[in-house]
């Protein structure tokens, strides 16, 4: 220690107790600034978003629960039972389920990242069968777009969902991930053709991402002066 510390320390009485006030000081300073580290009150704003946004988009008219997250089988996906809603869908000649959400570890979402299931809403892949990395392109192959995308089955409508906003996507993985209990509910996989569905899942059949520029053939400029 530098001779002016250590005769300070010896000498006054405050010395300790102004010590330790700046550690914790610098401490805490340290712990809010530091960006990794969520505040829990902006987790939980974070989650209500996610919550009402899923409860407002229909999640729960084919995942369970309809719009009710007080409901019996909220988001558990499908499963044999005669409660509203709950049926599985004929698409062509395959038949498809909608899956868990809750974050069970086994049968839901509990061994997907955020991420993961921010990249099945915006570009509609399989979290099971898609790696963990940041994806920039819609195009396969290009920008971490898996060469042979496995897509979500239908009627999962991603299509629609992946025009939501980043921040949007990622308030929903956060309300499944960390706003929902997990609950054991094994939904059975999805049939469908062997590409996953990628021939279905073109530009032509579901449009681009983004939306095209404000007005298409199909909309207009409000005019001035019109009711
Ligand atoms: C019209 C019915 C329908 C609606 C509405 C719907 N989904 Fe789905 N979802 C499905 C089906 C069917 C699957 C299964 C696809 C498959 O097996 O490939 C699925 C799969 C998923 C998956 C992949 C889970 C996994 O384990 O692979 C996620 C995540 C998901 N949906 C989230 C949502 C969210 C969030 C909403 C609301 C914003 C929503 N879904 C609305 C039908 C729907």
């Amino acid at each position: 220690m530098k001779a002016w510390l250590t005769r300070f320390v010896r000498e006054s009485r405050w010395a300790i107790p102004l010590l330790l006030t700046a550690v914790c000081l610098a401490l805490v300073a340290a712990i809010s600034t530091r960006p990794d580290l969520p505040d829990e009150q902006a987790r939980k704003e974070q989650i209500l978003r996610g919550r009402h946004l899923v409860t407002h988009h229909g999640c729960g008219d084919c995942h369970g629960g309809v719009g009710n997250p007080a409901a019996d089988g909220w988001l558990v996906g499908w499963r044999e039972t005669s409660l509203p809603n709950m049926q599985d869908y004929q698409i062509g000649p395959f038949r498809t389920y909608a899956r868990n959400l809750t974050p069970d570890n086994k049968t839901g979402l509990g061994r997907f990242s955020e991420r993961q299931i921010f990249n099945a809403l915006r570009y509609g892949l399989r979290p099971g069968e898609t790696p963990d990395v940041e994806i920039t392109s819609t195009t396969p192959g290009e920008g971490n777009h898996p060469a042979n995308p496995k897509y979500l089955a239908p009627p999962m409508p991603w299509p629609s969902f992946r025009h939501m906003t980043d921040e949007e996507l990622w308030d929903i993985a956060a309300y499944l991930k960390h706003g929902l209990k997990p609950v054991a509910n094994q939904v059975p996989d999805s049939e469908g053709p062997p590409d996953f569905w990628a021939g279905e899942y073109t530009v032509e059949k579901i449009g681009p991402y983004p939306t095209p520029g404000f007005p298409t053939a199909n909309e207009q400029m409000p005019t001035t002066g019109s009711e």
